[in-house]
């Protein structure tokens, strides 16, 4: 049978209140009651009953977790490690895959409103935070990643300017000339920001612009392949790639080497984030690796804020520093 707050205020000869006080951490209780009902609930082995918590407390201790792809590194290692902050102050993590669909975003927004979880953290797949700053009039706390930016939430992201700055000035400085770009989708911050610091940084070092060096497509590994080839393809092609992100790396990788070019002799490449591989291919790949802990504890942080502390809170904007990792792919 399953054991109530009513078992344990009568074997420890308190009231259901005083449990629930000392059971909850909420309100005073004196030292002696504490430890009965303590005692209590260990010999009882009392289990919350975590509806019942809800109710009372008005929170589920749930925080649910948007991501476009759980197979993409970049977007795994980030809700791992949201976990890991959450978990420890005793918050539940529910992710759910999008698959890079606004449509998919938004249904399962709604299944976490109806739910009631704490607070909701989401690399959105949409180019406007609207729907979002719309649904926190019903979500206690909600924390953009990534992208898109907002003036009414909390965001973290890495600077992408400043990621594609540092990839141009490396390139430049191997006496690369006929620089292309590799990049993921417009309707994407992340991705608008990286060609826009592309272009910028050509300017900056008086390297050549060319606009057929500019292959803007989506963020699979396929159009990464596809972009790629085209590039090399053509009768003056690029003699270093800039690959927009992860996926679109590994397409520039596979792309190289089916057409028998050697990297960097023939053609450097540089990624926008780290990955698993990159120390292991050949030639080890040099990228621009995204604080990936940070921007998670960093966006956990901002949640577990806005939650304690309400009416206090007020949207903040936070870009942190992306890191140049040099290996011989340049
Ligand atoms: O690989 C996924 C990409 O999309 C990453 O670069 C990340 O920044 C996101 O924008």
């Amino acid at each position: 049978m399953r054991i109530t707050i009513h078992d344990v205020a009568a074997r420890a000869g308190v009231s259901t209140a005083t449990v629930s006080r000392v059971l909850s951490e909420s309100g005073p209780v004196s030292l002696r009651s504490r430890r009965k009902v303590l005692a209590a609930a260990k010999a009882l082995g009392y289990r919350p009953n975590a509806i019942a918590t809800s109710l009372r407390q008005r929170r589920t201790f749930t925080v649910g977790m948007l991501v476009p792809d759980i197979t993409n590194p970049f977007f795994s290692g980030v809700a791992q490690a949201v976990h890991r902050v959450l978990f420890g102050q005793g918050l539940s993590l529910l992710l759910v895959d999008t698959d890079h669909s606004i449509e998919a975003e938004r249904r399962f927004a709604y299944h976490f409103e109806a739910r009631r979880v704490d607070g909701l953290i989401v690399i959105s797949n949409d180019s406007s935070s609207a729907f979002f700053e719309e649904l926190a009039g019903r979500v206690p706390a909600i924390v953009l990643v990534d992208r898109p930016r907002s003036d009414r939430l909390d965001s973290v992201r890495v600077d992408n300017h400043a990621g594609a700055l540092q990839a141009v000035a490396h390139l430049a400085t191997r006496g690369r000339r006929k620089l292309a770009i590799v990049s993921g989708p417009m309707s994407l911050l992340s991705s608008r920001e990286r060609l826009e610091g592309f272009r910028a940084a050509l300017k900056l070092h008086n390297l050549p612009e060319f606009p057929q060096y500019e292959a803007v497509t989506g963020f699979s590994v396929e159009q990464g392949v596809a972009e790629t080839r085209r590039l090399l393809e053509l009768a003056a092609p690029p003699d270093a790639i800039f690959a927009g992100n992860n996926t679109l790396g590994i397409g520039a990788v596979s792309a190289i080497k089916a057409l028998g070019r050697r990297i960097p002799q023939d053609v450097a490449l540089i990624i926008f984030d780290d990955l698993y591989l990159a120390e292991a291919a050949d030639p080890p790949l040099t990228v621009i690796a995204q604080p990936v802990t940070d921007i998670a504890t960093t966006a956990a942080g901002l949640l577990l804020e806005q939650l304690q502390h309400p009416s206090e809170w007020s949207p903040k904007e936070i870009l942190l520093r992306p890191q140049l990792i040099l290996r011989r792919s340049t």
